[in-house]
């Protein structure tokens, strides 16, 4: 077999996220201040695979870019592909045809964040070479997803995408195995009713020509990035699992309890910081409480607040709030509250942007 190479799909329009969206790019925001772009690729690297190929979206492409770089970093070579515009995840792969050429590959969602290393699915499609595998999660509410039906033998004998009636509750996740057959099967399909060209598609025209077709069902968790609740999830999954203490910056007449980071640049002044929490490089936390399951970006300032379950991006500026909850905040944002008279609302809001207020 060829080395296998992997494919990142970096694209599309993130309007789920939006405002956040508008300025950056989904797969570059932080989960416990690193970018979700990097769990995913620490997770492929970790496997041994070398050539990474990113699907990049006209519209934030250079900002991926710039942050991953060419992956000297990891010691692996990244080649970006441009997706003129997010046709589907089928159209992803046409377009990084040229890159992946006849070389198997494993694909994965940009977005997509899971509880687990790879390395089972992986050796598994390495022994059986079967023409596609996909990765499963059992879920509750099968019917927002793309369904497998599953044989007693493993074999996957059809996909089904939101169905009425889910045939089984194994929704597919974002992580899926190929050999280079999966590009005849795709010239073979035509855009569905939502003009995309869709993967499901593809593995079902496969399944149709009788190819091997395996499967895995992970039982850690997996989490779609791409709204704020989930989002808030994973960063609350993340801190808890994988968060370990290291305080290295000024705590002055403060209790900085459980595992928090706190990186030498940061101080935290007259405040209570509760972990698990990350808090970012030159950020400042003065007469205020940071709650369980906060992250703070980098050049934050919180003062006289409390913050709890929050996900605030760099240079957020939150003064005088007395309880801030389940909030993400994109960068530079500012939530201050003066007391003056007369007590009203001064808002300047972002497109797309959703304040409630108690
Ligand atoms: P989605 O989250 O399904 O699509 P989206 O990014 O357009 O988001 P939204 O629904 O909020 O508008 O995409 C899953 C991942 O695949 C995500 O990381 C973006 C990427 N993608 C592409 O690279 N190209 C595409 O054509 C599509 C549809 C998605």
């Amino acid at each position: 077999m060829n080395s296998v190479k992997a494919l990142v799909l970096s694209g599309g329009k993130g309007t789920r996220l939006r405002p956040i969206t508008h300025t950056g790019a989904k797969q570059l925001v932080p989960i416990a201040n690193k970018p979700i772009l990097f769990y995913v690729l620490e997770n492929i690297i970790s496997l041994g695979i070398k050539d990474i190929g990113i699907v990049i979206a006209p519209e934030t492409g250079e900002i991926i870019k710039t942050t991953v770089g060419n992956g000297d970093r990891w010691g692996v070579n990244i080649t970006y592909i441009l997706q003129p515009e997010p046709a589907g995840l089928a159209h992803a792969v046409k377009m990084a045809e040229p890159f992946l050429k006849d070389a198997p590959f494993l694909m994965y969602l940009g977005d997509n964040l899971i509880g687990s290393g790879l390395s089972h699915f992986y050796q598994k499609f390495l022994e059986k070479k079967p023409d596609a595998q996909i990765l499963l999660k059992a879920v509750s509410d099968p019917s927002r997803f793309g369904v497998a039906r599953i044989d007693e033998n493993g074999q996957v004998v059809g996909l089904i995408e939101k169905p009425k009636k889910p045939p089984s509750n194994l929704a597919l996740i974002g992580v899926y195995l190929f050999s280079p057959k999966i590009h005849e099967a795709i010239a073979a399909i035509r855009p569905s009713w939502r003009g995309e060209l869709e993967i499901t598609d593809a593995i079902q025209r496969l399944i149709e020509w009788n190819c091997p077709i395996l499967s895995e069902v992970i039982d850690t968790w997996w989490l779609d990035t791409g709204k704020k609740d989930d989002l808030l999830e994973a960063n609350t999954i993340v801190l808890d699992e994988w968060i370990k203490r290291n305080v290295q910056g000024k705590v002055v007449d403060s209790i900085v309890s459980g595992r928090v980071i706190l990186p030498a640049s940061a101080r935290v002044k007259n405040s209570q910081v509760r972990g698990p929490v990350v808090i970012g490089e030159h950020t400042i936390i003065e007469n205020s409480y940071i709650g369980p399951f906060t992250s703070i970006g980098h050049k934050a300032k919180i003062i006289n607040s409390t913050l709890e379950h929050c996900v605030l991006l760099d240079g957020v500026k939150v003064e005088n709030i007395e309880r801030l909850e389940d909030a993400l905040i994109g960068r530079n944002s500012k939530v201050l509250k003066n007391n003056r008279l007369p007590k009203a609302l001064k808002l300047m809001i972002g497109d797309d942007s959703v304040v409630e207020i108690p």
